[in-house]
């Protein structure tokens, strides 16, 4: 498949028409950062403020992360964000299986524009499609996973920690693992 640029893309997505979610979204939320990232997390699917702003992690959960980050000394300017869909599902239901086929396809040219050294999944969704279908989030989160010379984790979703705060030991020591691996690449 011959690479094209995250412009290109970007500009394809935004004519994107493939599925319904065409049809509610006030903006495509392409995916932001740093175009040569080291690290890039992929996330579910855009919610309210997402597909208000069209940027990836704006609402709760992206503060959320954003702490995250800080607390672990990665700078979000550093690092590249996107979904597995680039449309806000109505009323933030999960992506359907066919929704995601569809659009999958962006999030693979993204990732080989990019081509970051580690993928960082958020979530069961996320982690299910970029690493495997029966990728079992509490067992599995912070585990590596070798996916085509990229090295893959995933950790609980941002707003899996708002719902449930006893989490969030384990989202630290996750995060803490992950920017000793980055540290570890550079
Ligand atoms: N949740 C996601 O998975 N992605 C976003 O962009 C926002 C919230």
């Amino acid at each position: 498949m011959e690479t094209k640029t995250l412009g290109e893309i970007r500009a394809i997505c935004e004519q994107c028409t493939k599925c319904e979610l065409c049809k509610t979204r006030t903006n495509v939320v392409f995916g932001t950062g740093n175009e040569n990232a080291t690290l890039m997390f992929i996330g579910e699917a855009p919610g309210q403020k997402e597909d208000e702003s069209g940027i990836p992690f704006v609402g709760a959960a992206g503060k959320l992360l954003n702490k995250y980050l800080d607390a672990v000394g990665i700078s979000r300017d550093e690092v590249y964000i996107a979904n597995i869909l680039k449309c806000r599902p109505p009323n933030n239901r999960d992506p359907k299986p066919e929704e995601e086929d569809l659009c999958i396809g962006y999030l693979r040219e993204q990732v080989l524009a990019i081509r970051p050294k580690v993928i960082v999944c958020l979530g069961r969704i996320s982690a299910m499609r970029i690493i495997k279908p029966d990728f079992k989030i509490t067992a599995e989160h912070g585990k590596w996973f070798d996916k085509g010379g990229f090295s893959v984790c995933a950790v609980y979703h941002p707003a899996a920690l708002l719902r449930d705060p006893r989490k969030k030991d384990e989202m630290l020591a996750d995060m803490i693992a992950i920017k000793e691996r980055l540290d570890g690449i550079s």
